[in-house]
């Protein structure tokens, strides 16, 4: 018998259901395969450049694409417009307050804002920033300020088929070291993601951010966290973690960050906004520092890159984001799209991970080179297929090392299937499902790609390929 894709109880009720109902909707349109292929082409076989409304199920992201809460809405009409001191601006910053635990916040227009002013504010040339694997904008800031990343992921993250509970953990040892190999004064920071983007949206344990904090603290050094999907690491946290079970989601959260000593954070994923992002700190000298740097860059320190009703949706949009039903109902709806593509043999990185559903697609396509790009190659296949629309999340993306100009060459060769919040129903996921499998069934006929325009800076928005 087949098991379900949805987890349920012994009497066979499933364990989950959406926490809301829908109360508008927006048309989205099924193109023929012709209009595709064109759009394809005219997109040189990058997603990135596609036109939305070529689209029809849209998995590039879930950054800036959940569907915000009646309550959210109403909180727009509220906006405080005012240059200086908005009234949503300590609405925003209680909320982070109450559910991250920071004291001070720098609002900017994203999370890549955020990494901007960090890095500026703390990095000096020749330093080294540890992290549990690279994120493209994240790493692009570190280096444009002078430093080196470094990975201290656990080596099971590079594994898709590790079935570790959280392998977006730190590699205590590879950090440790690093520490004796640099020297603490030349690191300014360790970098935390949790979850880990690009290993699949893998969390981190508790035991592990705290021994990470410990470790930090002998040699004062600081921690900060890329807190982008950290309600969802905490999930993962109550799920897999001894002694967890019966704390709630916003505690595990508050708990996790207590570890760090601020953070980044894109409020377009786990805050289920639009548009928005911040810099937490706990130093108040550096915070004076940040909130001079931010209007610099970004805008005055009470509402950096946002208007006051983004900030009233955003501090709205945290008090649902950690809800346990929300957050179940979140992660379950990705696990259930991977289950299903599990079933029907699709290669994929396991253990689901938090926000997407990550095709393996080295195995989907071993006898292409990793110089012939496969993942772009795969999500290039499964919008001409479908118009499901996904992500690459490969060599494209690790683009080049910043001193040899040689191209990284990551060990994960990805597309992101990544599921929006609040946005698509379970028929969506099983549209998608058939065409996964439809195109892994095809397979063995798939042609690689090659670049013919690559831009300077995070290249995998803008490059532009040919089929082979
Ligand atoms: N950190 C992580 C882990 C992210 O996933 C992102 C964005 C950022 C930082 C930067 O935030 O986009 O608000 O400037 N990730 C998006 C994605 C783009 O599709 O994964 P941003």
């Amino acid at each position: 018998m087949k098991s379900s894709p949805v987890p349920s109880t012994p009497n066979n009720h499933r364990v989950w259901a959406e926490p809301w109902k829908v109360k508008v909707v927006e048309p989205i349109r099924m193109t023929t395969p012709a209009e595709r292929t064109q759009a394809l082409s005219n997109a040189g076989y990058n997603t990135f450049l596609l036109r939305s409304a070529d689209v029809y199920i849209d998995l590039l992201t879930d950054s800036g694409t959940s569907a915000m809460s009646d309550w959210q809405w109403a909180g727009m009409m509220l906006g405080d417009e005012a240059y200086a001191g908005s009234r949503n601006f300590f609405h925003l910053q209680e909320a982070i307050r109450q559910y991250y635990g920071y004291q001070y916040i720098v609002p900017t227009h994203q999370g890549r804002g955020a990494e901007h002013i960090l890095a500026k504010l703390l990095i000096r040339s020749g330093d080294t920033v540890p992290g549990n694997m690279y994120f493209t904008t994240t790493r692009l800031h570190q280096e444009l300020a002078g430093a080196s990343f470094a990975d201290v992921i656990v080596r099971a993250a590079h594994d898709p088929d590790s079935e570790l509970p959280f392998k977006g953990n730190v590699d205590l040892a590879a950090l440790e070291a690093l520490i004796a190999r640099v020297g603490a004064r030349h690191i300014p920071y360790i970098s935390l993601a949790a979850t880990v983007n690009m290993a699949g949206g893998q969390p981190v344990s508790m035991a592990n951010a705290r021994a990470v904090h410990e470790l930090a603290r002998q040699h004062g050094i600081r921690v900060m966290l890329d807190a982008t999907r950290a309600v969802e690491n905490a999930y993962f946290i109550q799920q897999r973690e001894a002694g967890y079970e019966n704390r709630s989601v916003a505690q595990i959260l508050k708990e996790f960050c207590s570890y760090t000593d601020g953070c980044t954070m894109s409020g377009k994923k786990d805050a289920l906004v639009n548009i928005g992002g911040w810099l937490a700190l706990n130093d108040s000298e550096l915070y004076d520092e940040a909130s001079n740097l931010v209007v610099v860059y970004e805008g005055l320190h009470t509402y950096g890159g946002m208007s006051g009703r983004d900030m009233e949706a955003m501090a709205r949009g945290i008090a649902e984001s950690v809800q346990d039903e929300h957050i179940r109902a979140r992660v379950g709806q990705v696990e259930y799209l991977g289950r299903k593509l599990l079933e029907a043999g699709v290669p994929l990185v396991r253990p689901i991970g938090g926000h997407a559903v990550y095709l393996d697609a080295r195995a989907f396509y071993p006898h292409l080179d990793q110089e012939q790009f496969p993942a772009q190659a795969l999500a290039a296949y499964l919008y001409e297929d479908s118009g499901v629309r996904a992500m690459e999340r490969g060599i494209v993306s690790a683009g080049r090392d910043s001193r040899t100009h040689r191209n990284h060459h990551p060990s994960l060769e990805l597309v992101r299937l990544t599921i929006p919040r609040r946005v698509y129903t379970q028929a969506h996921m099983d549209v998608t499902a058939e065409s996964v499998v439809d195109v892994y069934g095809q397979r063995a006929a798939a042609r690689g790609l090659r670049m013919v325009y690559e831009p300077r800076y995070l290249r995998f928005f803008q490059a532009r390929f040919e089929r082979l």
